[in-house]
């Protein structure tokens, strides 16, 4: 069953290209339609989302607000299930309730759901592995991703079909409030539709980050840095590595380097830097500056054209391609790569680390 794979983390990490174009086989227009048959009515009458997640799930829907406010220009919060369901909080009917989830019975998360109805809010839509799931049946609206079984407790092919999904949702919502023009709404598809093949480019770089996972095995700790909608990624990358290779690991937005973080940094830690070319980039060279001064080793994944070449303290790995605004999906690749490589040297159970389960259906 796992063919050439060793684990089923491997397996499924592999499987992305196939996941995400699986996600995206029944969408042919970006019309409410694919969010089930009341979704018209409802996007039409909302003005803001709150997306409601744990764990992997959660980062899916951080890194959505991005383009959801970004794109779609409606205002989005995000919020960690375990915290909204047990805060007050001030519920606004023309909320859509966003929950996000690989298996739809993560006790936390349906809890929220149910929660947020019990507030008023009625606009519930669940974004989803399994379609049979308690989440799929307790909302409105759904959107089934097609990863397929995920068996290995780390999520990977489950996070990135998550964002295929919450991609097209943001394409939904632009088009609905008048925001995305046919031009844009072409090229947005024909990006989402290359993805699958873009991730394929990224998987050939597994040879690369096996040869950092050797030096990261010895390590005791990690930093991870992004900016904008890669420090979900950072984010991600961060808790793939402490859940499997026991490493501690803390992602932090790059700006925030000098307001404490930097603190830790000396030769011994190494610093992953998630560097796409965008808007971002200059702040981000003058970050990682900062980290260079105090002798930190860099380890980064960088875009084309970006200018950073590897030298003595900073280990550069290139991206095949610069994605614009769907490079999260790209750029969280090669981090599940290195957490997989490196707690396989550590000689850790990557599919069943210690103290986890796959579900959590127990708060
Ligand atoms: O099934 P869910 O997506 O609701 O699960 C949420 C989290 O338990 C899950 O993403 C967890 O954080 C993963 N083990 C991360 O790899």
């Amino acid at each position: 069953e796992l063919g050439p794979y060793r684990h089923y983390m491997q397996k499924e990490i592999f499987e992305q290209p196939r996941a995400i174009a699986d996600t995206l086989e029944a969408v042919g227009d970006v019309t409410p339609g694919l969010f089930g048959e009341k979704a018209a009515e409802v996007f039409n009458d909302v003005d803001r989302i709150l997306m409601i997640a744990c764990g992997t799930s959660y980062y899916a829907a951080l890194t959505s607000k991005y383009w959801l406010e970004g794109i779609a220009g409606i205002p989005c919060d995000v919020e960690i299930a375990s915290e909204y369901r047990y805060r007050k909080s001030v519920p606004n009917p023309k909320t859509l309730v966003v929950t996000i989830s690989q298996s739809g019975e993560t006790a936390d998360t349906l809890a929220a759901l149910k929660h947020a109805r019990d507030l008023g809010m009625t606009k519930t839509l669940t974004i989803c592995n399994v379609a049979t799931s308690a989440m799929v049946r307790e909302s409105l609206l759904r959107y089934i991703t097609r990863a397929g079984v995920e068996i290995g407790v780390a999520s990977t092919k489950a996070f990135t079909t998550q964002l295929t999904a919450l991609f097209l949702l943001t394409l939904c919502l632009a088009k609905v409030k008048g925001r995305l023009d046919p031009k844009d709404e072409a090229e947005y598809m024909r990006l989402l539709r290359h993805v699958p093949k873009a991730v394929s480019a990224v998987l050939a770089l597994e040879p690369q980050v096996m040869a950092w996972a050797e030096r990261f095995a010895s390590k005791e700790d990690a930093l991870f840095l992004g900016r904008g909608i890669h420090y979900p990624i950072a984010l991600e990358g961060a808790l793939k590595l402490k859940e499997i290779s026991y490493i501690h690991a803390e992602a932090y937005p790059a700006g925030e380097l000098k307001h404490g973080p930097l603190a830790l940094v000396d030769e011994s830690i190494p610093v992953v830097t998630v560097a796409p070319n965008d808007e971002l980039l200059e702040k981000l060279k003058s970050n990682m500056k900062e980290v260079e001064a105090r002798k930190g080793e860099l380890y980064v994944f960088a875009d084309a054209d970006t200018g950073l070449e590897s030298t003595e303290h900073i280990h550069v790995i290139r991206m095949p391609e610069n994605y614009g605004p769907l490079s999260p999906i790209l750029h969280v690749v090669p981090l599940q790569l290195l957490a997989y490589h490196t707690a396989f040297i550590r000689g850790n159970d990557v599919d069943k680390p210690r103290n986890l389960a796959k579900s959590v259906t127990t708060e």
